[in-house]
């Protein structure tokens, strides 16, 4: 978990079972306190430095420790995000309150404590520029060039107040342009009255678009299409909170190779998903290649999930994406260190739905401090391998069917740079699989996938 010094600190210990429960926290910094009963850390750490922390979890049945590292320096998002977003699912219709039930949804439901944290309002929360809804008109700024909220929104700070007292995070959205994509107040020659605004209500979480700032760059060059990033990250340092910087211009001028260079924490690569195979399967296996660009502070982001109920509001539909389709969606997300955020109305979730985003083994893949991405090991026709090396020197490796039929995947120690023998551990169900020397071979259902860890 990295920090800034001197920036408000907020974390959740996640820790599932039956509540009442006991926390502590060994070796916790100075200027940081936990609260036992909720797990939430909070404080302010004033010294850079590295701490390793002993977290403990205890309720009547039994007990659980865990090692947990904090840097406080330069870097945050030392994870890809794990949070929900929403777009996907809300769009225009996204207003207070099903942000707070967003928010109540996330706790209740169980998602945070697996490590899901950040509430991200995506656009419509501003004032419309054209329009003559009577919900969205307005000022765009006020006397001081401080960005106004829409009707929507009565009042951001006691929003993030509400999600923050839950040990949750809250995430906002703008664009460098004067208007953001779906024509709302953008930051464009307003940028540090933006940043100084979102830290005074709480944000933790900056998505910036790209929309309309075509009309204000001059050409399609790279100083062109970095300019207005380094701008937002300027202003975003001035201000005394964290917040995730998370670039979203569909991958023009290949930003995965600039993205942190222009202090971003994460950059959209490619252009919208949507809840079809195609455009899942199409976004999520063009990534190959992009591993070199992501470490820890700075992840490719392939767009957010589509499982649940999506359909950018205001009505929603199951996802398009068959059951097997949707392991394909998470597992390759996961592998691909992508920041994860979930897509579709929270309050609604099945239990399938549910069991997709709280597998703690499938999570981990994801979490992976040493935060290196998979990359594709091999591909045979619509059959794929995918590796991403872990912090404890074992692989994480997906078999994804892109084909029609059943078929048998096959991958050679050689391919994935190991020998001898190994355990093979299926993630998705979580058992051991048994030992393997040379190759691991496994049957793979139409558009599905197998996720397993390979240790010895
Ligand atoms: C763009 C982004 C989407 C969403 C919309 C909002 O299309 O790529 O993820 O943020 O803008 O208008």
């Amino acid at each position: 978990f990295g920090v800034r010094p001197g920036s408000p600190f907020l974390f959740t210990i996640p820790a599932t079972g039956k509540r009442p429960m006991d926390f502590s926290a060994e070796g916790l910094p100075i200027g940081l306190n936990l609260d036992k009963n909720t797990g939430h850390i909070t404080g302010v750490v004033k010294e850079k430095g590295t701490h390793v922390i002993v977290l403990k979890a205890k309720n009547a049945l039994g007990s659980s420790t865990r090692q947990f590292k904090i840097i406080v320096g330069d870097q945050i998002a030392l994870t890809p995000a794990l949070g929900w977003n929403s777009w996907n699912c809300f769009a225009n219709a996204v207003d207070d309150a099903k942000v707070r039930s967003a928010a109540d949804a996330m706790a209740k439901s169980g998602l945070i404590n697996h490590g899901w944290s950040y509430i991200n309002i995506d656009d419509c929360w501003e004032i419309k520029a054209k329009t003559d809804d009577p919900m969205l008109i307005g000022e765009p700024r006020n006397e001081k060039g401080m960005i106004n909220t829409n009707k929507k929104f009565p009042d951001m700070k006691t929003l993030s107040d509400y999600i923050h007292a839950k040990g949750l995070k809250m995430g906002i959205y703008s664009s460098p342009g004067p208007l953001t994509c779906a024509g709302f107040t953008a930051s464009y020659q307003f940028e540090e009255n933006d940043a100084q605004q979102y830290a005074e209500w709480g944000i933790d979480y900056l998505k910036y678009d790209w929309c309309s700032y075509g009309r204000i760059a001059k050409d399609n060059s790279l100083p062109e299409l970095k300019k207005p990033y380094f701008v937002m990250r300027a202003a975003l340092n001035k201000v005394n909170r964290d917040i995730v910087y998370s670039l979203c211009q569909y991958g023009m001028g290949d930003v995965w190779k600039w993205g942190g260079e222009v202090g971003g924490n994460s950059w959209r690569t490619t252009g919208d998903i949507t809840d079809t195979w195609e455009s899942m399967t199409e976004i999520g296996f063009s990534q190959a290649g992009h591993e070199v660009n992501a470490k820890p502070g700075n992840w490719n982001d392939p767009d957010m999930l589509v499982v649940g109920k999506v359909g950018w509001g205001p009505q929603l539909h199951p996802t398009k994406l068959s059951p097997n389709e949707q392991y394909t969606h998470i597992s390759l997300w996961g592998l691909l260190s992508s920041p994860l955020l979930i897509g579709c109305d929270m309050t609604q979730m099945d239990d399938f739905t549910l069991n997709l985003l709280t597998n703690d083994e499938v999570l981990e893949v994801s979490q992976d401090p040493l935060g290196k991405q998979a990359g594709r090991v091999s591909k045979d026709g619509d059959l794929e391998v995918w590796a991403k090396d872990m912090e404890d020197g074992s692989k994480a490796v997906g078999f994804f069917n892109r084909g029609k039929w059943k078929s048998e995947i096959k991958a050679r120690w050689s391919d994935l740079g190991i020998a001898g023998k190994q355990l093979v551990r299926d993630l998705w169900r979580q058992k051991d699989l048994g030992n393997f020397s040379e190759e691991f071979k496994v049957s793979v259902p139409r558009h599905g996938a197998v996720l397993v860890k390979i240790s010895h």
